[in-house]
Formats: structure tokens, C-alpha cells, sequence
């Protein structure tokens, strides 16, 4: 893709994080680089159909929700096409008749998770190895996660440097910046850092749900508690990338026959580091699995 003008973006799979990213570059915070002219989503059924027009009803004007058997339809119209289906659905989104000669030419942007561009690749070409050299596909994978919805997501976008051309890496960089922080890292790292950005989240809310359960158990209300170990635990996270070490702060807090170093201490005795620690390690052979597979 070399245009630069605004784009026409199509959103394969319109759920969750397709309509967090097609809400962010619908109404962009960096409104200087790249601008939506349209935006054509599309969805498994009518349902989906009614939430997607009901939730861009005030971009009415500029957004077209279609139901999936029009996938090709929306890819032809598109300069960029955002693949956020379940990857379970990725050959049948790919095997329908034209819509393979309607991605030629394109940027393709996945999020599906456990899709090596490798594999988008493969999905591309229909299996065609000649065409595969002869029509390297514009590609970036991305993990986003869930926080796309406010804009503080952490995306982690990888492709192949040689063959992406600088615009289309400004482009993807840009939608993934408009729900949060992006950067690029190598596919060979990719699977780790995916988990750190996909799942390492929800184990640390698995941990916040303790404290609640705790908070309420000793007799404060679940909200009340809610409001208190959220903002402490925000407020105490942001001291990390101000230059804080982790084990440097704990350290600090857990003052001498205080309450802190009491409670590390029985954490501690739980095994709950390592337990972190073999849980992520857990998670990033089965997407090594995922990617391989
Ligand atoms: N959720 C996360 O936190 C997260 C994080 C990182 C990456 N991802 C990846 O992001 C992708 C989307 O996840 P999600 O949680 O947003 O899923 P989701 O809410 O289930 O969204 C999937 C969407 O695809 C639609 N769809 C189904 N079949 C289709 C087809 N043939 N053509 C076009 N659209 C079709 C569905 O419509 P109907 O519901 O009407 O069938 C639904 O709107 C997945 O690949 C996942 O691996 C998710």
C-alpha cells in the first residue's frame, strides 16, 4: 500500500477489540498522521450487526456494518484490513471465493492470536508457493489486549522488516497508538512478550481478587475496597517506569515489624513468585504451540 491520503479500513470481525480499535482510529488522538475516510465492519451475525451500527451511530456517516458474507466485499473496498476474528475462523474467512485476490495489494493487520505472520502468509496465498515469492503479503501481527478499550493497551506488533514498506509500518503503528502504546519486536521473541502484553494482566487482577475477597472478609464493603487496593495499586505500579526497581520498593514499604514484610513473608511461604513465574512460562509454550502448530 503507498497511498496516503485517508484511509478506507475494514474490520474483519468486529467484537471486542475490532470495535475498541475501529472506536480509536474513528476519533483519533494523533489527528495529523493518517485519517479514516470509511470504515467497513463486518460480523458473524444480525446481532452483532444491530450492536456494532448502535455503538458507531455517531460515526453513522463514515461507518457501514456488514454481516461476514460480505467479507470480500469489504476487503475490495478497503486500503487496510484489520483481521480480529477468532483465529479458529481464519480459513474460512481466507478459503471464501475472492478473498484472497481481494487482499493483494493490501495492508493486512491481525490480532488474532497464535497467527505467525508466517502463517498469514500461508493463509494468503492459498498454499501457493509461487505466489508467495512472487507477492510477499504486507503483514503485521499484533497482541493488543483488552485495555484497547480505554486506550492504555500495551500492543506488541511484529512482521517482516524487509519486505514492509516504511508507510505501511507508520499506518500499523499508528491504529494500535490510538488505543494505547505500540511497539515492534522480533517474531522470534514475540511469543514471550505476547504473553507479558495478553495475559500477565489477569494474573495480576487473579491477585487483586484476593485482596478484595480479604477486604470484605474483615468487613469492608466489596466497592469501598474495590476504590482503595485499585487506586493504591495504580498509584504504586506507576512508580515502576519512574525508575523505581520492583524489589527496591518492596523493600522500602515493608518497614521493620511492620505489616508489609509480614504479609510478603506468608506470600513468600506460598510459593506466589514462583507460582507467577511458572504460570507465564506456562502460557508462553502453549503460544510457542499456538504459532507452531
Ligand atoms: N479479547 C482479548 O483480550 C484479546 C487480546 C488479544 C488478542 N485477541 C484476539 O483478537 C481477536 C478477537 O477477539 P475478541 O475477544 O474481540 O473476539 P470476539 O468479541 O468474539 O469478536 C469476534 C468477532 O468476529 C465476528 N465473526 C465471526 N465469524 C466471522 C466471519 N466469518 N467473518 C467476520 N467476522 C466474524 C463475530 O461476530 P458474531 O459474534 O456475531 O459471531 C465477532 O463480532 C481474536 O483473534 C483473539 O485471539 C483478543
Amino acid at each position: 500500500m503507498t497511498k496516503t491520503g485517508p484511509l478506507t479500513f475494514a474490520v474483519i470481525g468486529c467484537g471486542t477489540l475490532g470495535t475498541a480499535i475501529a472506536r480509536g482510529i474513528l476519533d483519533p488522538l494523533d489527528k495529523d498522521s493518517f485519517q479514516i475516510k470509511r470504515l467497513i465492519a463486518t460480523v458473524g451475525t444480525e446481532h452483532s450487526k444491530s450492536r456494532v451500527e448502535t455503538e458507531f451511530s455517531e460515526h453513522s456517516s463514515r461507518v457501514q456494518v456488514l454481516l461476514a458474507t460480505e467479507n470480500v466485499r469489504a476487503v475490495q473496498e478497503a486500503d487496510v484490513v484489520l483481521l480480529s476474528a477468532k483465529p479458529v475462523k481464519r480459513q474460512e474467512i481466507f478459503d471464501v471465493p475472492g478473498f484472497r485476490d481481494a487482499l493483494r495489494g493490501k495492508l493486512l493487520l491481525s490480532i488474532m492470536a497464535g497467527i505467525s505472520t508466517k502463517e498469514l502468509q500461508r493463509l494468503a496465498s492459498g498454499g501457493d508457493g509461487d505466489l508467495e515469492r512472487q507477492q510477499p503479503l504486507q503483514a503485521v501481527r499484533t497482541m493488543p489486549n483488552i485495555a484497547a478499550k480505554i486506550r492504555e493497551a500495551m500492543s506488541l506488533s511484529t512482521a517482516n522488516l524487509d519486505m514492509l514498506t516504511t508507510e505501511n509500518k507508520k499506518i500499523a503503528s499508528w491504529v494500535y497508538q490510538q488505543v494505547g502504546q505500540q511497539k515492534f519486536v522480533p517474531e522470534s521473541t514475540f511469543d514471550i512478550s505476547a504473553v507479558l502484553v495478553g495475559c500477565a494482566g489477569s494474573l495480576l487482577l487473579l491477585a487483586v481478587d484476593g485482596l478484595l475477597d480479604a477486604a470484605v472478609a474483615e468487613g469492608v464493603k466489596r466497592p469501598e475496597a474495590t476504590e482503595m487496593v485499585m487506586n493504591s495499586a495504580l498509584g504504586m505500579m506507576k512508580l515502576v517506569p519512574a525508575g523505581n526497581h520492583p524489589s527496591v520498593l518492596r523493600e522500602v514499604i515493608a518497614s521493620p515489624g511492620g505489616c508489609s514484610i509480614r504479609a510478603l513473608l506468608e506470600l513468600e511461604r506460598l510459593g506466589v513468585r514462583s507460582a507467577f513465574t511458572a504460570a507465564i512460562m506456562k502460557a508462553a509454550e502453549r503460544s510457542k504451540g499456538m504459532s507452531n502448530s
